[in-house]
């Protein structure tokens, strides 16, 4: 007799089958259970169901409302099993497994019993296999076959839904209920998956039907995340892809190219054409689920609107000239000597994205200063998230995030910092709703009520502490005040773990009257005692989780705050295990990667100083050239200087720095001044607008590579199709094009594959001495560090001490920005992303995510509003000291009166022509979060979006095309 082992430790990729579906979710309990089934010993963990363990032995029991990514709910019936010695036919999928049972899954009553079954479920579904869009993709279909239903009795003259009308709403999918066989398996997934409880079963018995309260899917509460698509066992929910396509025929798993989660997906194909994106179940950021972006938002990839030639222009008043690769490289590298003799090494520099994969940031920063001879290298990190980079490397010892995803469902009291994760981050936010309706405590920080606050079902913040914008320090200092005040020091853990005296010095520093939340309480906005109940609730709540945005490092005090955050969870113990922890949400899928792999000027790639004369040393003899010791420019540099006419060319790779930094006409003006602008990217970007040169770049499916998310995570990025190329030669991925202009420039990089790419940063970089795609192929993804103690990666950080040895607590002093609200500027406006749309929105506004999202609108408080004569869908201008610009109002009590809020993704809101050029002292990442306004309704656009629409128009038609844009403007 066969007996199979299974126990809870065993690497899940080699145990799971991630093509199989087991019906119930995995169970993990230490404790073990041994059972029969069908003849076959099995030992499995406590709490996992029989249809699971079955599954495990290679016995498939037949199923419908059951599927392994939702807890079972028995309504089927077409599951049920005999156990030996217990009357009736239990449900296997609500039975748990329990000490020596004999189970059969397999006789003639079952096979009678489930013939019944479906047959009524056939009998209420309409006979048109051959031509439904889900045909051998169907659950129903297989499940009749399984049975072996040839005929059914009943006929279909009775209540049935086989006339239902089609739901077509959403952009994306279709609901169609004539096929429905009311499993709910959709209602669960849009429950426990998601966390957003859009659908009901509405009515009884035969008359159930699915229902989007009542109300259309696009006019619903969904936030079209696909989970109840992907959980549909026919083809009710379908997505449009493959009901205009068919059914995929191969597939290739990849990340998401979108937010920092780093979702993994199946890009399920027919031939090179990409017919629907899956999420993947054994991807370790998402376990199976997706967001709207991920899911279904990647049409962009084949997009009118690509630029597929290289183009040159000498001037930005010309028109471009399509030309081959050879004539664009060779001009582009023409341009960069020419610079170089006439104005030296130091004017020139490179600017990558975290959007780019970690190989192709690392032969950018290569290229830079191996072949440009400067370290004048930069990413867009500069613009979100150098702070924490700084922060957490003073503090902790390591510039990332301390824990995985997973580690939220251990935790008891979740405090949330100007992040908004249901829209930044959406598929962590369903986790953390998870363990939120699990009974985790949660408090916000943040100015505007964000939805995790009151407005997603079944989850109420316990504390929303609504400070004013700019005062994090304040609110991180008084909640540190309470902490040690009232005796909540975890003072073993900081004995053991952290520098003494940094402590006592922060102690006393925070114990200072003025640092109590009374004291502040005006210079916050928020009650006193608000503030103690959440600091006692986070030092004495278990275990304590701080997870932190966009919201607390886009500020003059960036830097600071980070530090505040890693003191308060020092100082609590709150580091070094599951379920606490410092968590940075990033912004893009390759904020860490981009930052690890050395774009920054003063860091070699594992953030090794490049004055560190053994780093220099290493990198030299690797890339046999020189390298300079003194750190390079960060781009606010560059383009302070290139508006003083001393910086004179920029290769820019992925990145859109004319939309997204601060202060935008300082930024076209430094774009403007130069000589020789090379982008590199999908589109005629705002900044390409400006550009000389352009090469077109790939998208993450034309391309191989990795990106590292929030987590250290480093997954695989795959090539599933050819980069696009419009006049017959081959497209190129984007380090290749890195590597042709390095080589034009005299410098050959020899890479065949960006694998190799890889095994050079391994080579070069401590704490990826251990990765390599082919390890990546077969563990999935990988948490850096890992090296040769940690050779699978690194979930958890600081376990038993701090990378930098002790813990170390540093002064938070705070220091209120100079961008200050007076009698001409009375708002203050704060800036923050929608959960459709991405960033500058490049991808997603080509795409129908704009369904949701069409234009950027600015959020103000009804008593604002009213002062103003403003009301709900006017047009309004808003005025700073760097600009001015107009959007469409919306009248809102998320936002506390004094506060405005927008998005940034349409280029034309122009929301950067009116931020200013304040800045974190330590890093230069930019004040967003921050700029003093005034707000008056208005009847036509500003000035800088008039000039904007006929300049933009003009470079578009300069490549010959014609613009997609539509832009919304005041009648
Ligand atoms: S829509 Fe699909 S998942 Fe939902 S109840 Fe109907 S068949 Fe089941
Ligand atoms: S797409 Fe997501 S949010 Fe919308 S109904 Fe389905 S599960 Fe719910
Ligand atoms: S955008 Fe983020 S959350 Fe959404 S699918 Fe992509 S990685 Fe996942
Ligand atoms: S699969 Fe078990 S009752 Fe439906």
């Amino acid at each position: 007799m066969d007996d199979i082992k299974y126990t809870p430790h065993t690497p899940h990729v080699n145990q799971y089958d991630s093509s199989k579906d087991y019906g119930t979710p995995k169970k993990s309990s230490q404790k073990l259970v041994k059972l029969n089934i069908d003849g076959v010993e099995i030992t499995v963990p406590e709490g996992t169901s029989i249809m699971h363990a079955a599954q495990l032995t290679g016995v498939t029991v037949p199923k419908l409302c059951a599927t392994d990514s939702l807890e079972a709910f028995g309504s089927c019936r077409l599951c049920l099993v005999e156990i030996e010695g217990r009357r009736g036919y239990p449900a296997s999928c609500t039975t748990p497994v329990a000490e020596g049972i004999q189970v059969r899954t397999q006789t003639s009553k079952l096979a009678d019993v489930r013939r019944g079954v479906m047959e009524l479920y056939i009998s209420d579904h309409p006979l048109d296999c051959l031509t439904c869009s889900a045909n051998g993709d169907c659950e129903l279909q297989d499940m009749a076959g399984a049975v072996g239903l040839r005929e059914v009795r009943y006929g279909y003259d009775g209540e049935n839904h086989l006339k239902s009308a089609k739901d077509e709403s959403n952009p994306y999918f279709t609901f169609d209920p004539s096929k429905c066989i009311v499993c709910s398996r959709c209602v669960r997934a849009c429950e426990e998956t998601q966390g957003t409880f859009a659908l009901t079963i509405k009515g009884r018995g035969f008359g159930s039907v699915v229902s989007a309260g009542n109300k259309n899917f696009l006019e619903s509460e969904c936030v079209s995340c696909g989970a109840c698509v992907s959980a549909c066992p026919t083809a009710t929910l379908m997505e449009k892809t493959v009901i205009e396509a068919g059914t995929p025929e191969h597939k290739v798993t990849t990340t998401c190219a979108y937010c920092g989660v780093g979702c993994s997906f199946d890009a399920e194909m027919k031939g090179e054409e990409v017919v629907r994106m899956t999420p993947n179940k054994e991807g370790g950021a998402n376990h199976g689920h997706s967001c709207v972006k991920g899911r279904f938002a990647w049409g962009y990839a084949t997009h009118q609107d690509r630029i597929t030639t290289p183009m040159i222009r000498k001037s930005i008043h010309d028109e471009w000239q399509v030309v081959s690769w050879d004539e664009a490289i060779n001009y582009a590298a023409s341009e960069i000597k020419r610079i170089e003799a006439k104005y030296g090494k130091e004017a020139m520099g490179g600017i990558t994205s975290s959007r780019c994969t970690n190989e192709e940031v690392y032969v950018t920063q290569k290229l830079v200063r191996a072949v440009f001879g400067t370290n004048n290298v930069d990413t867009c990190a500069r613009v979100c998230h150098s702070p924490t980079g700084y922060g957490l490397k003073q503090t902790l010892g390591e510039s990332a995030g301390t824990q995985t995803f997973d580690s939220v469902m251990e935790s008891d009291v979740i405090m949330v910092i100007g992040a908004n994760p249901t829209d930044g981050h959406p598929v962590f936010a369903s986790l953390m709703k998870r363990r939120l309706r699990e009974g985790a405590k949660l408090i916000i920080a943040d100015p505007r009520a964000i939805d995790l606050v009151e407005n997603s079902p079944h989850i109420r913040a316990d504390y929303h502490l609504n400070l004013r914008p700019g005062t994090n320090v304040a609110l991180i200092s008084a909640l540190a005040h309470v902490v040690v005040t009232e005796g909540l020091v975890k003072e073993d853990f900081v004995r053991e773990r952290c520098e003494w005296d940094s402590f006592v010095i922060w102690r006393d520093f925070v114990a200072k009257p003025e640092n109590s939340p009374e004291a502040l309480e005006e210079t916050l906005g928020v009650k006193a005692e608000l503030v103690r109940q959440a600091a006692r609730l986070f030092a004495t709540g278990g275990n304590g989780a701080i997870y932190y945005g966009l919201g607390v490092t886009e500020h003059s005090q960036g830097s600071t705050m980070v530090m505040g955050i890693a003191n308060l969870a020092m100082a609590t113990g709150n580091v070094g295990r599951e379920g606490v922890g410092v968590n940075p949400l990033r912004g893009q899928n390759n904020v860490q990667g981009s930052c690890d792999m050395g774009s920054m000027p003063h860091e070699y790639p594992g953030y090794r100083h490049v004055s560190d004369e053994a780093t220099r040393a290493l990198f030299e003899s690797a890339w046999g050239r020189p390298l300079s010791n003194d750190p390079g420019l960060r781009i606010p540099n560059m383009l302070d200087l290139a508006g003083e006419g001393k910086f004179k060319a920029l290769y820019c790779v992925g990145e859109d720095i004319a939309q997204s930094d601060p202060n935008t006409q300082h930024v076209t003006h430094a774009l403007e001044s130069m000589e020789c602008v090379i982008v590199q990217d999908l589109f005629l970007n705002e900044t390409a607008m400006y550009a000389h040169v352009f090469f077109p770049g790939a998208s993450f499916l034309e391309k191989s590579g990795t990106f590292t998310n929030a987590e250290r995570r480093i997954s695989p990025v795959r090539r599933v199709m050819a980069p696009k190329n419009g006049h017959g030669e081959r497209g190129l991925e984007d380090w290749e094009i890195t590597a042709k202009l390095s080589k034009a420039l005299g410098y050959e990089m020899n890479y065949n594959h960006a694998s190799e790419i890889m095994d050079e940063i391994a080579a070069l970089t401590p704490t990826f001495k251990g990765v390599s795609f082919k390890k990546l192929d077969e563990l999935g993804s990988i948490q850096w560090p890992c090296d040769d103690a940690n050779p699978t990666g690194t979930p958890t950080m600081h376990i038993d001490e701090f990378v930098r040895g002790k813990g170390k607590f540093f002064i938070t002093q705070y220091v209120p920005t100079t961008e200050k609200v007076n009698a001409k500027y009375p708002l203050i406006l704060t800036t923050g992303r929608i959960l459709s749309q991405y960033n500058v929105g490049a991808q997603t506004r080509r795409t129908k995510n704009n369904a949701w999202h069409a234009e950027d609108i600015v959020e103000i408080h009804p008593h604002d509003a009213e002062d103003r004569g403003i009301k709900e869908g006017d047009w309004v201008g808003i005025a700073s000291r760097a600009g001015e610009t107009v959007l469409r109002a919306t009248l809102t009590e998320r936002v506390q009166p004094g506060v405005i809020y927008t998005t940034f993704h349409h280029p034309e809101s122009g929301a950067n022509v009116i931020t200013t050029d304040n800045s974190d002292w330590a890093t230069n990442c930019p004040e967003f979060k921050v700029t003093a306004v005034q707000v008056n309704r208005v009847h036509q656009l500003s000035d800088w979006q008039k000039d904007y629409q006929s300049f933009s128009e003009a470079q578009i038609a300069f490549t010959g095309k014609k613009s997609s844009k539509v832009i919304k403007q005041p009648a």
